[in-house]
């Protein structure tokens, strides 16, 4: 029996899961004493942030598209969507230091639908179009980060 290829697909998935039960962790840990609750954030930030840089250094820069014009206006739009991630969990630690509200339903809201775009859209594209041999360099790459 041949065995199923892991894709990038999956490994990714699996990842964007991670990162939602860690963002989870942080809207439970609200009200906690500080110290313990900037660590379940660090948690959070560490390997939301270890993420975007999978992706960039070793996935986005690795795919060369079929269709130029879908495929090359995709990775800026992804990345910009980055940089806003970015920025807004900044916000979300200077927030959760000052004890003042966090806006956890519209940063869901943001994530999510990134993480439907890449999981619905670009990772079964990349899984389709790049050889096994990019393949197995990118996931490689992806095990040694997340
Ligand atoms: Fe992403
Ligand atoms: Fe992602």
């Amino acid at each position: 029996m041949k065995m199923k290829t892991t894709t990038i697909l999956e490994l990714m998935t699996a990842d964007h899961t991670k990162i939602l039960k860690l963002l989870h962790d942080v809207e439970k840990s609200i009200g906690i004493e500080l110290v313990s609750l900037m660590k379940v954030f660090d948690t959070f930030e560490w390997e939301l942030e270890k993420h975007i840089f999978t992706e960039e250094k070793a996935i986005f820069s690795s795919y060369n598209p079929k269709n130029i014009l879908e495929g090359y206006k995709m990775v800026p739009e992804l990345v910009q969507q980055h940089n806003e991630i970015l920025n807004k969990i900044r916000i979300m630690r200077k927030d959760l230091m000052w004890n003042k509200t966090v806006k956890f339903h519209e940063f869901k809201e943001f994530i999510m639908a990134h993480k439907t775009f890449e999981e619905a859209s670009l990772y079964p594209k990349l899984d389709q179009e790049l050889t096994t041999g990019q393949k197995e360099e990118i996931i490689k790459k992806i095990r040694e980060i997340v």
